[in-house]
């Protein structure tokens, strides 16, 4: 069964507001979303394991840790999700990256996949799909088939916020899979947006409508 962390250090919670807000424009939308995918990171990795090793410091030798070599991957969604990974790769700079590009029909509101780009050793990486909406639940759910489909078998998913509806879809099609989130919201619209939500991020993020 997913495991499901909502987030709620008041860093996070604060950014978040300000990320809400109507009123904040692109720039620092985008400094936000970036500040608190690097503090999510923080808590998404909790669980890599480390090895003890030998340390010599300028005053003796230590036993100290490290981490132990567990690769990582990171899977944005186009394009929303590439708000997110650089505040990720602050924490994770040897993360490899693949890209999963896919949008939601404004009539269906189904995913349409347009993209996929991935690293070629995803079967031996720790994923973590990254997109700050998860509102049906389409698209994540696409992307982690996909990955699945090509061998991925650890799957992590990170968004900042969703509605209980996608959040259900991905424990029942992958409850292999934890989710990371910043915020449960209350509900959808009838046009498939999160409520109170943060309105379309892909286009708060790069100034589009
Ligand atoms: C948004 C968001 C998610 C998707 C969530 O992307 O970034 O990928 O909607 O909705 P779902 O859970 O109902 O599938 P959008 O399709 O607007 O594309 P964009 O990132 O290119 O703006
Ligand atoms: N995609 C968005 O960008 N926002 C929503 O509220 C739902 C889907």
């Amino acid at each position: 069964m997913s495991k499901v962390f909502v987030l709620d250090h008041p860093l996070i919670q604060h950014k978040l507001t300000r990320i809400r807000d109507k009123n904040t424009g692109t720039k620092e939308f985008r400094e936000l979303v970036d500040e608190v995918a690097m503090l999510m990171a923080f808590e998404i990795t909790r669980d890599l394991p480390v090895t003890e090793v030998e340390t010599e410091t300028p005053v003796t030798t230590a036993k100290t840790k490290e981490l132990s070599g567990k690769k990582i991957g990171l899977i944005p969604i186009l394009r929303a999700g590439l708000g997110m990974v650089d505040g990720v790769r602050k924490l994770i700079p040897a993360a490899k990256v693949g890209h999963v590009g896919l949008y939601r029909d404004p009539e269906t509101l189904k995913p349409v996949e347009y993209y996929i780009k991935l690293p070629s050793d995803i079967s031996e990486r720790e994923l973590i799909v990254i997109d700050p909406m998860l509102a049906t639940g389409g698209s994540a759910n696409d992307a982690i088939h996909s990955l699945k489909k090509r061998g991925a078998k650890h799957v992590k998913l990170m968004c900042l916020i969703a509605a209980p509806e996608g959040v259900e879809v991905i424990k029942e099609e992958h409850p292999d899979v934890d989710i990371y989130l910043a915020a449960i919201d209350e509900k959808l619209d009838e046009n498939g947006y999160i409520v109170p939500g943060l309105g379309d991020a892909g286009d708060r993020l790069f100034g589009t409508k």
